[in-house]
């Protein structure tokens, strides 16, 4: 029996498989550039962040109507469920679809339809975080926030914002007032810093852009007063161990910071990121670190408990002090 577990990074786009790629290519008329799966799989050889990314945005040229997007939020769903996902915080990149011609709609309404089942069917609780990409400009941070504005919370799925892709020359503070806008419409702020961007980023999407968790955050190590608040705190951070050594942030996995990170205090979790890309899901992440770092059950148990603590869940104490 898998963990029970919350799997809070986790970019549902990152979760099509080869094999989901070709069925919707065919279903939609999209020529592919690679012969077939192993092809595609064989490209998965990722030297930094950007290398990923322009094979991943590339790939989603594949998703284009509602059921497309249903069907690898489904598929995603069902496979986390049978590691132990029990709630899912799960991002999307509009910015990815609406440049493609592929309308919000579509792409809230193919989630949606999944995530609304998710429970009876998966027994997995969702919310749903829409993420700015940083590489794109700021004011198209605000148009994508006003397209988004029928589906928000309390009446649509999208719970939160964030903030993904090419870090490195983007620093948090570019999006200042898209998170100003997003916290007056009462959505919840997470941000990616100090995947491969450095700690003043972690700093600067606290500060400036208001994160309640920070995505990655794995350069925090490099700044111990940084640590220090981190742990003091109580921020979240959500990390991903297969991405980080098929991104390069780490060498191998034996030598992630996670046990350290641990021991310092801070609140870390454990997720998958992209697992079609990176190796695993989110169980997979879990195992892979147990053998690698040789984390024992009750460091285990900490990591599963910190998801639950860490996700946008009402928790007990909030109801107590209403
Ligand atoms: N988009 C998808 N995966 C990402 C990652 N690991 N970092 C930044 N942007 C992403
Ligand atoms: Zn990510």
């Amino acid at each position: 029996m898998p963990l029970p577990k919350a799997e809070l990074h986790l970019h549902i786009e990152g979760t099509l498989e080869p094999e989901l790629a070709f069925a919707l290519a065919a279903r939609n008329g999209v020529e592919l550039p690679y012969a077939d799966t192993d092809a595609l799989r064989t490209a998965y050889e990722f030297t930094d962040l950007q290398s990923f990314l322009d094979l991943y945005y590339g790939l989603m040229a594949v998703l284009r109507t509602e059921d497309d997007f249903a069907d690898l939020a489904d598929a995603y769903l069902a496979r986390a469920a049978a590691q132990g996902v029990r709630h899912a915080e799960i991002f999307f990149d509009p910015q990815a679809h609406l440049a493609r011609g592929v309308a919000m709609e579509t792409v809230v309404a193919g989630l949606g339809r999944a995530l609304d089942r998710s429970e009876a069917v998966h027994g997995v609780s969702t919310q749903l975080i829409m993420c700015f990409l940083r590489d794109e400009s700021a004011a198209s941070a605000l148009e994508t926030l006003e397209t988004a504005k029928p589906y928000l919370a309390p009446q649509g799925p999208i719970v939160g914002v964030g903030l993904d892709s090419a870090e490195v020359g983007h620093p948090p503070a570019k999006f200042r007032e898209v998170y100003e806008a997003a916290a007056a419409l009462g959505l919840r702020r997470v941000a990616h810093a100090g995947e491969e961007g450095p700690p003043a980023y972690i700093t600067e999407a606290l500060d400036v852009l208001g994160a309640e968790r920070i995505d990655h955050g794995l350069r925090c190590v490099e700044d111990p007063e940084l640590v220090a608040r981190l742990v003091r705190d109580r921020v979240p951070l959500t990390l991903c161990p297969l991405s980080n050594v098929r991104l390069r942030a780490v060498d191998v996995l034996a030598e992630h910071p996670l046990p350290a990170m641990l021991d310092a205090g801070l609140l870390c979790t454990v997720n998958s990121d992209d697992p079609a890309y990176f190796g695993g899901y989110a169980g997979d992440n879990f195992d892979a670190v147990r053998v690698a770092l040789g984390l024992s059950p009750e460091r285990l148990r900490e990591l599963a408990r910190n998801s639950f603590l860490a996700a946008f869940l009402e928790h007990d104490e909030d109801r107590r002090s209403r």
